[in-house]
């Protein structure tokens, strides 16, 4: 299949049968995460990989009693940095120069720019611009699941606060702001999955300047 066809066969699965999907397909499904592009390269944001299913009822009250929740086989939460601080720029700039082995005067004042910017300005906005880049991750997961014959359903149906409670993100200065659920549709009992694909004409999307 090509990826158009992938992306076509995609679909928010509303029912999932509580097959386990393979080690080796969520290794590839995180990588396009990890691969995606980021804001100044920062990733300001952690994949918190969900197997226990004592966990993921816990998550479930708090996420409309979603039953793709428990019937996944990976609940994906993508927790983006509460803020940024000094300490998480300099350690990814730092990572830039320790894997390219060398120092860059023009990197450097982007840093310092970083630096003079980003920690000075209101949490809320930079969790706010942290959770953004987080949304490509995401993204790039669902395109990546799809591509590899995994269903998914994007989840921003849930109260953050709690979710982050039930795995201590706030303690290590990180905030919930989307879930993916991975797995496999149950056909039989999804009402979505016969259902046509709804989106706007390509006309009503894009607009052309020649
Ligand atoms: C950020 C985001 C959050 C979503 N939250 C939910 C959700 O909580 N529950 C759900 O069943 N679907 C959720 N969806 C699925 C959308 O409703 C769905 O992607 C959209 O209607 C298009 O349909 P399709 O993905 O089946 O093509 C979400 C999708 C996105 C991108």
């Amino acid at each position: 299949m090509e990826l158009l066809d992938k992306l076509n066969w995609r679909y928010a699965a509303k029912a999932m049968s509580g097959e386990k999907v393979s080690e080796e397909k969520i290794a590839n499904i995180i990588e396009a995460a990890r691969l995606a592009p980021t804001s100044s390269g920062l990733q300001p944001f952690e994949i918190i990989i969900v197997k226990n299913q004592k966990i993921k009822e816990q998550i479930k009250p708090f996420a409309w009693n979603q039953s793709v929740i428990t019937d996944c086989s990976h609940l994906l939460v993508f927790a983006a940095w509460d803020t940024y601080t000094a300490d998480r720029i300099n350690k990814m700039f730092d990572l830039t120069n320790e894997i390219r082995g060398f120092k860059n005067e023009g990197w450097e004042n982007y840093r310092q720019m970083l630096l003079n910017n980003y920690p000075q300005k209101d949490a809320e906005e930079n969790f706010n611009h942290a959770a953004k880049q987080a949304y490509i991750a995401f993204s790039a997961a669902i395109i990546a699941a799809a591509y590899e014959g995994v269903d998914t359903t994007p989840i921003e149906g849930f109260e953050p606060a709690e979710v982050d409670k039930i795995l201590g993100l706030r303690e290590k200065g990180l905030r919930s702001c989307v879930m993916l659920a991975i797995g496999y549709r149950d056909a039989d009992s999804d009402w979505l999955v016969n259902l046509k694909k709804v989106r706007k004409s390509t006309k009503d999307l894009v607009t052309i300047i020649e």
